[in-house]
């Protein structure tokens, strides 16, 4: 990154189903992050969290960073992007190796890691996160910093996310073709845990929905580490469809209908409220009952937080999560959806808004921000290689290997 006269940036950038965000941020003196950048660019090419045309995303991509260079007055030459889709997948793994001198050593963390990574996993799948869950030493559970700790037998417990090999290397050629590098593939909900997610809900349970345009994405952490994450396509996209098939109204005023007067829950409306829905062709526009788009509204939330809940049964989380459930994305932001999922989920529910920045905090503290923001937080990690007490990508546990190294010798 070159700014002339300062620090070093960090530049994110999500490539959603409905818009690309190429957000700028760099280090302040008091250890924050200051987002001092953002571009924001309607999404074409992408469908359900894919590339599927790769010349219409790599413009909505150039027009995102563009944007984002001019408010930050800088040259962006690399980003840190986000990844999901139904394509990715994810499970828990466990490895085991001996201890080579009766006291851990950073080498012995770093094949404990490998060896519970060393999965067969399928051809058309690439590795995207192996993050450390905790380690046990000779049966002793709920070690985070297992360096130094005498003991014979060392066991790790991780958590996988992998991808689409095709899938990823379609978001890295639309990022190429705009002249940036890309930095790493980061898992959408992992980013936007980094935004809006406290360190003592990590610890008790809880669950992310980051609830997008074309797909709804999952993550479980417990005991302040990830657990469990899924992605769901289902989101905006289908509530906006489902409007404009209900009130037969062209998509985009299926949009502006929902933004405007969308609610999920009818005891909010006032039965007698109409509102002025265009119809297609050259018919004249109609006047339609709010309550009535409320129901079409709330009907596909209530299939989605259903699909949720069992996934969460499935999975075998849904008695893990006591802190109940954080929702963010755009489609988070409709009227009454948080009291709609407390109904479902029978479990406290909050909206989840990014935090933890500064700069821009009027733009950036919006749901449909949460990837992107997290993104820049989850660069910043992987620079500084900072030791935080909730941090828990490989990056973050080789960089402490790194330092213990460098205090020994
Ligand atoms: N104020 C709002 N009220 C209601 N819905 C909204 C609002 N703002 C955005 N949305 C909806 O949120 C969705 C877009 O959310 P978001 O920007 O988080 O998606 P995305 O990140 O581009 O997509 P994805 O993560 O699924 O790839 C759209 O369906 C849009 O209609
Ligand atoms: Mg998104």
């Amino acid at each position: 990154m070159t700014r002339k006269g300062a620090r070093d940036l960090i530049v994110g950038l999500d490539i959603g189903t409905s818009k690309v965000v190429a957000i700028v941020g760099g280090q302040t003196q008091d250890g924050r992050l200051e987002v001092v950048g953002l571009g924001s660019h309607p999404s074409r090419g992408m469908n359900k969290g894919v590339v599927v045309n790769i010349e219409a995303t790599t413009q909505s991509i150039r027009r995102a960073v563009e944007e984002a260079e001019l408010m930050a007055g800088c040259r962006i030459q690399s980003v840190f992007a986000g990844i999901s889709g139904s394509h990715v997948k994810s499970f828990n793994s466990q490895g085991i190796v001996g201890v080579s001198h009766g006291e851990v050593s950073p080498h012995d963390v770093e094949r404990v890691v490998a060896a519970a990574r060393a999965m067969a996993i399928p051809a058309d799948q690439k590795v995207l996160h192996v993050v450390p869950q905790e380690f046990i030493v000779d049966g002793q559970e709920g070690i985070q910093e297992p360096v130094g700790m005498a003991g014979v037998r060392l066991e790790a417990k991780v958590h996988m996310v992998t991808g689409g090999a095709s899938a990823a290397q379609n978001i890295r050629r639309c990022i190429e073709g705009c002249g940036l590098r890309l930095d790493k593939l980061i898992l959408e909900q992992l980013a936007s845990s980094y935004a809006v997610l406290q360190p003592d809900e990590r610890e008790l349970g809880i669950c992310l929905v980051d609830i997008g345009g074309g797909t709804s994405d999952i993550a479980v952490f417990k005991n302040g580490s990830i657990r469990h994450t899924a992605v769901i396509p289902v989101a905006g996209n289908q509530v906006t469809n489902d409007i404009a098939v209900a009130f037969r109204t062209p998509p985009q005023s299926a949009e502006d209908v929902k933004l405007k007067y969308g609610c999920a829950q009818p005891q909010l409306i006032k039965s007698s409220n109409e509102i002025e829905v265009p119809s297609v062709g050259d018919r004249p526009p109609r006047k339609l009952s709010r309550l009535t788009l409320t129901e079409v509204i709330r009907a596909r939330y209530l299939e989605l937080f259903q699909f949720i809940r069992k996934e969460l049964h499935r999975s075998d989380f849904y008695d893990a999560i006591a802190g109940g459930v954080v929702l963010t994305g755009g489609s988070a932001k409709v009227e009454g959806v948080i009291e709609l999922a407390e109904e479902v989920f029978d479990l406290p529910v909050r909206l989840g808004v990014p935090q933890n920045i500064s700069g821009l905090t009027d733009v950036a503290q919006n749901p449909i921000y949460s990837t992107a923001v997290g993104l820049l937080l989850y660069g910043r990690q992987q620079i500084q290689g900072s030791p935080e007490p909730d941090a828990d990508s490989l990056g973050y546990w080789l960089s402490r290997v790194q330092t213990w190294f460098k205090g020994h010798f």
